[in-house]
């Protein structure tokens, strides 16, 4: 018996190891910690229960039955994040590059099928060489096994992957399907086809940084949300995103205590510039409206004339959705009604209320746009917002111009509150524009066109550029001052706090992708 537990003993000490020292040493070279070192920093101390440690490879191909691993490669098991259960997968790249095959991907599936069966979140960190290339097709399947998990997980527990090191080829779809993607500067890259192959094939010459780096990703392609310095701060991104999420898509996310106080915001009673197209930073509203240092952006660097993100008011977890005229004048393009689009369903998969601060000309011109579906991408977040069931509230800054009235979150399309400021505009469009196209014959016909232009434009203004028209219909649910908007969205999220809503019955909807 004794021997048997030293054997364990030895064995446990083994798996430890990793790959090794030097192979540690290598890792923490490149600006990496290990896979093990990953967790501690991630869940409570004495918390993680680790699964799987004595699992090994089962192929002996091309040698590898000399060397056999415990852990595979991979350190599964679950632990809390701030005292709430999370389910982890961290690859360790020291053993086989972290390569996944068989027995790697059969423990990230325990994990996941855990995760799905108690109702918890899964976060995985990814640092892998990709599918094992001695295993063969099995490493394939492992990872199809993945996706699938990943798909069909997909709106029942949230789902994060921080990319910590290579994520290549097909692998690249695991963390793709999930919710949320953090990338780390410099030591992490993400490409379905590396840059050999894209030499080959496109003879463009291009670095793995270059290609697929936390850059690449966060600015150009959008496929991570979060561009993280290094490894602790990629934790720290993880923990901080966590904490605005419920545990399932059956719950809410934690209210933290608040105690009301003089919630009179009297700067945003100045914030809006006197001339309509001068720009304005909308995070400074939200800063002011939200309880103190909770905004978090999401996709901060990505189509930033639009802003997206989680925040608290009165300790509870919204998401918010801005147009941001300081960037493009805050218009509606493809990669912004995307980026708001998949933020907004994941909202409302997971019952966090909605926040829209709208001001928005329209949608942006162009054959850039036409030609890459600005109709089909614009739809995504019409449809996004249609479908979504949860608390839902707007305010309108400023203006409200044309479709992306209707679009940003409008009574007709399910808003709960419609709130505006008393300089809004929502109309179909702006004064000139509107005058030149209603009023051509009159002003070409005119002594002087341009005095005419400027009488014509005023006319159209004083009857359609205001918010009591939209009131007068009840659109617009009430004309508020500035300073009192946070005020009013706390009262107005603790009367949706019971909100039922339920879709009419479908197997699922086919949102235009
Ligand atoms: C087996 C692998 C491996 C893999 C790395 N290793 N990737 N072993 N299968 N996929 C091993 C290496 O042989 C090496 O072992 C150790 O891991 C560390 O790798 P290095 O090359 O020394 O590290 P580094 O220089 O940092 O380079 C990392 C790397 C490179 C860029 C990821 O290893 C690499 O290009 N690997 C192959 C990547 C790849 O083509 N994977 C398949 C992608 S296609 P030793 O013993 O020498 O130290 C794919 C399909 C998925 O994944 C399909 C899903 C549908």
């Amino acid at each position: 018996m004794k021997e048997k537990s030293e054997d364990l003993k030895r064995r446990v000490n083994e798996a430890l190891q990793g790959g090794g020292e030097k192979r540690i040493e290598a890792q923490h070279a490149k600006g990496k910690l290990t896979a093990r070192e990953r967790i501690d920093l991630l869940v409570d101390a004495g918390s993680f229960q680790e699964l799987g440690q004595l699992v090994t490879h089962r192929s002996s191909n091309f040698g590898l039955d000399k060397t056999k691993f415990y852990g595979d490669g991979v350190v599964t098991g679950y632990g809390k994040v701030h005292g709430r259960l999370v389910y982890v997968f961290s690859q360790d790249f020291t053993v086989i590059g972290g390569s996944l095959a068989e027995a790697h991907a059969e423990k990230i599936c325990k994990i996941m099928d855990l995760a799905m069966k108690n109702g918890a979140p899964v976060l995985g960190l990814n640092d892998s060489g990709g599918a094992r290339i001695q295993e063969g097709v099995v490493s394939l399947g492992g990872y199809a096994d993945i996706f699938y998990r990943n798909t069909r997980a997909s709106g029942v527990i949230p789902q994060i992957s921080a990319v910590m090191g290579p994520c290549a080829g097909g692998a690249v779809y695991s963390p793709a399907l999930t919710d949320f993607i953090l990338m780390v500067e410099d030591t992490s890259y993400m490409f379905v086809t590396g840059p050999n192959v894209v030499k080959t094939v496109t003879h463009e010459e291009v670095t793995s940084e270059e290609l697929g780096g936390a850059s690449a990703h966060s600015v150009k392609s959008g496929v991570t949300q979060f561009s993280c310095k290094n490894d602790v701060d990629a934790i720290e991104h993880v923990k901080r995103l966590l904490s605005y999420m419920p545990q399932n898509c059956e719950e809410k996310a934690a209210r933290l205590p608040y105690e009301a106080g003089n919630e009179q915001r009297e700067t945003l009673n100045d914030i809006i510039p006197d001339a309509p197209n001068q720009p304005y930073d909308i995070r400074e509203v939200i800063e002011e409206v939200a309880d103190e240092a909770t905004f978090f952006e999401v996709h901060k660097n990505f189509a930033d004339n639009i802003v997206v993100g989680f925040a608290r008011l009165a300790g509870r977890s919204i998401g918010i959705v801005a147009n941001q005229p300081a960037v493009l004048a805050g218009v509606l393009d493809i990669k912004c009604s995307v980026k708001a689009a998949r933020f907004v369903r994941f909202c409302d998969a997971f019952n966090i209320p909605l926040l829209v601060f709208e001001d928005v000309p329209g949608f942006l011109p162009g054959t850039d746009q036409e030609w890459n579906a600005i109709i089909s991408n614009g739809a995504k977040l019409l449809y996004a917002f249609s479908e979504a069931t949860v608390p839902r509230i707007t305010v309108i800054t400023r203006k409200a111009y044309g479709g992306a009235y209707d679009v940003m979150n409008s009574k007709h399309i399910g808003a709960d509150l419609n709130f505006a400021w008393p300089g809004a505009e929502i109309a179909v469009m702006g004064a000139k524009g509107a005058a030149e196209i209603i009023f051509r014959k009159e002003i070409n016909g005119a002594a002087d066109p341009a005095a005419m232009l400027v009488e014509k434009e005023k006319e159209y203004a004083d009857l359609f550029a205001n918010p009591y028209n939209a009131a007068a219909r009840g659109y617009v649910d009430e004309v508020i001052e500035p300073a009192s908007t946070r005020e009013k969205l706390m009262a107005g999220f603790e009367s949706l706090e019971n909100k039922v809503e339920n879709l009419p019955r479908k197997k699922h909807g086919n949102i235009p992708l």
